[in-house]
């Protein structure tokens, strides 16, 4: 275990934890968006920035990627804090000027308007790569990347066609910040227009309702893992 001091409290850390992990798990707010506990953290967003002293040095981190040590001490509430997470919220706001998650931290930070404007088109994607690393580590897929440079640079499906390793699950819909991937189930076919994916749909036995795509059942499958539960495969979540 490491000792840490945050806003002046003492806290006990296991090694390996970043400073943002305990810094939730003890009720302190620090505002983030493409950090995930089940995840790598990326560093992505840049909105979780804390001031760290670490011996005689102190200086501004991303609080997801920077690890806990002995005699750590983090603020996370200063002016220059709250300053460079203003910057950065007026930097992404621009990309995804609809997103609810974005609005309600411009108003809890009290940032009212930005200086920015992106020179690309606007697709509401904040390139936290939250999406890829589901994909990759949570479902293991590896359907998705990034490709391009600067502010080039996108998320897509390898050189840009049908995302044919994408088996449906839905994760990096459920789990975008921004709310800008959609997934939609329409005449037993799963459609995820952002990944160029149309998956066909297995139907429940009981209610008939075509509710799981034939590709996450033959990838559970080929990995080996058991459904999550009795009937899983069989039967859609209304009829199990
Ligand atoms: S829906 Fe497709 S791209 Fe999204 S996490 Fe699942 S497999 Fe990956
Ligand atoms: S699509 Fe969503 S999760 Fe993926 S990089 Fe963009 S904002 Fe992040
Ligand atoms: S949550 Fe730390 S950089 Fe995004």
């Amino acid at each position: 275990m490491v000792h840490l001091v945050i806003d002046g409290k003492g806290f006990q850390a296991e090694e390996g934890q970043n400073v943002l992990e305990v810094a939730l798990e003890n009720g302190i707010e620090i505002p983030h968006l493409c950090y995930h506990e089940q995840l790598s953290p990326y560093g992505g967003c840049r909105l979780c920035l804390v001031e760290i002293t670490r011996g005689a040095r102190t200086f501004l981190s991303t609080s997801c990627t920077y690890p806990c040590l002995e005699g750590l001490v983090v603020r996370t509430d200063t002016p220059d804090v709250l300053r460079a997470r203003r910057l950065v919220l007026e930097l992404l706001m621009p990309l995804a000027p609809e997103a609810p998650r974005l609005q309600a931290l411009a108003r809890q930070m009290g940032v009212t308007e930005t200086r920015f404007a992106s020179d690309e088109e606007v697709d509401d994607c904040i390139r936290c790569g939250l999406c890829i690393r589901a994909c990759a580590e949570l479902v293991g897929a590896e359907a998705i990347t990034f490709s391009g440079r600067g502010e080039r640079r996108k998320v897509e499906p390898p050189f840009g066609e049908e995302a044919l390793n994408c088996i449906g699950c839905g994760a990096c819909v459920f789990l975008c910040p921004t709310g800008c991937l959609h997934m939609e189930d329409q005449d037993g076919v799963r459609t995820l227009d952002k990944w160029k994916r149309t998956l066909s749909l297995k139907a429940c036995a009981s209610c008939g309702r075509r509710y799981l795509p034939f590709a996450q059942i033959e990838f559970a499958r080929q990995k080996g893992e058991d459904p999550p539960a009795e009937g899983w495969f069989e039967f859609c979540p209304d009829c199990r």
